[in-house]
């Protein structure tokens, strides 16, 4: 296996340690480098099992650091780049669109030029190296609920790679926007990219501030489970690992320019979400059936609350026959197993207490 120096943005969040564990353990001749700020979302404790393996290594630092970002690509080498570092929650950009435009548009931008200053100054300037980056299907806005009978697929249109964009909050505008810088410089300097765009993750890990381990979480502790509006928006929700298989896959076999949508053909309303994970979580916690319904309560909706997405991902499938593994049932089963067996994890985020692992870790070191 050719040895390559991977840098990994985002790698202690949610979809990003997921995939920094594939790499780690699937490329044991790969150089892995998982560059990350550790905001509120980071958490080293996501990577513990592959921390100490040799082909790992972790920088503490901040996208936006130019000089940080320069240093740490010639260091180590890097002839790929898997960004998935970003804020990534729609109703804290609601409430701070500024922190958005900075990670999300002016950190990609950052890690954009300083690749190429560093890959162009290379003698075989961009042969090899890849800049891919990982977006979202939020940029293409919003689609409509219009099958009469109300039944999954909940609409006729589909997002495919040629849906023109048109994001509605300040984290899908802030998405849209570095997607465009991406492309700018492909066109502009002629720098290999690839993009995707994927739908709603969902899986362990996942920082409980999203809707599946933050209701998981609430039906542990008895707390309401605050749904915005009707609960009749739709989302296409994927199982985290399935998505780190098609960022391998894209990443070694994906055409350069090119934008892949991932999706899991999986269309649900929010109330079915909710209400599949009171039945599966009130059973594996022992309860009666229909014991957390009355925790329900619906609350003022979401300002600009997009009201359907769906993927198309068929150019995936016929271009590199990538498919979802996991039925929804197995994977949302799957899932509230790892909350329930992990409780600490969640806990320990919502108390602030992983921090403090940092620094048993790490010492003060940046
Ligand atoms: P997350 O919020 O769980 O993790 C984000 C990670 O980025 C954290 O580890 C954080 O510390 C790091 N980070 C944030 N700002 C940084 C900065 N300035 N410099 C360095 N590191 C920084 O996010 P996630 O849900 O895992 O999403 C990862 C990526 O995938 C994002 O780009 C997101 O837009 C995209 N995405 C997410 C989903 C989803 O359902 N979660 C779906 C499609 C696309
Ligand atoms: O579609 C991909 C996107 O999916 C990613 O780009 C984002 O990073 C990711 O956070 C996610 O965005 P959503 O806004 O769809 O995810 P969230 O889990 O916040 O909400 C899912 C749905 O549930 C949405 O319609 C809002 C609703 N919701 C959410 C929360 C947190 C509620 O009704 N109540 C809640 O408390």
């Amino acid at each position: 296996m050719a040895e390559r120096s991977i840098l990994i943005t985002g790698g202690a969040g949610f979809i990003g340690s997921h995939v920094v564990r594939r790499f780690v353990n699937r490329y044991p001749g790969y150089n892995i480098i998982n560059f990350d700020k550790l905001t509120y979302a980071g958490n080293l404790e996501n990577l513990r099992d592959v921390e100490k393996a040799p082909n790992y290594r972790f920088v503490h630092a901040d996208i936006c650091d130019a000089e940080t970002v320069a240093h740490t690509l010639r260091e180590h080498k890097v002839d790929g780049i898997i960004h998935l570092a970003a804020e990534s929650h729609v109703d804290r950009s609601i409430r701070d669109p500024f922190a958005f435009a900075r990670t999300n548009v002016l950190g990609t931008l950052t890690l954009l030029q300083e690749a190429r200053n560093y890959w162009e100054s290379l003698p075989e300037g961009y042969e090899g190296k890849l800049f891919y980056h990982i977006s979202t299907d939020e940029v293409y806005g919003a689609l409509q609920l219009d099958r009469p009978d109300g039944g999954a697929p909940y609409g006729s249109e589909f997002f495919t790679e040629e849906t023109p964009y048109a994001p509605h909050s300040p984290y899908s505008a802030s998405k849209a926007s570095s997607d465009h810088f991406v492309r700018a410089f492909h066109d502009t300097y002629g720098m290999p990219v690839i993009v995707t765009n994927c739908s709603n993750n969902y899986g362990p890990y996942q920082f409980p501030e999203k809707l599946i381990p933050l209701f998981i979480s609430n039906i542990r502790h008895g707390k309401k489970l605050p749904v915005y509006g009707e609960g009749l928006n739709v989302r296409d929700w994927l199982y985290v690992e399935d998505h780190a298989r098609a960022i391998d896959l894209i990443f070694h076999r994906g055409r350069v320019a090119r934008t892949y949508n991932i999706g899991g053909f999986n269309e649900w309303k929010n109330i079915d979400i909710v209400k599949a994970l009171i039945r599966v979580t009130d059973r594996l916690l022992g309860n009666p059936e229909g014991h957390s319904l009355p925790l329900i309560t619906y609350i003022e909706d979401r300002k600009g609350h997009d009201l359907r997405y769906a993927i198309d991902s068929s150019r995936l499938k016929e271009e590199l026959g990538w498919e979802p593994s996991l039925q929804f049932e197995e994977g949302l089963e799957k899932t509230v197993r790892w909350y329930l067996d992990n409780p600490e994890w969640s806990d320990r985020i919502t108390s602030g207490e992983y921090r403090d692992y940092y620094r048993r870790m790490y010492g003060d070191r940046e």
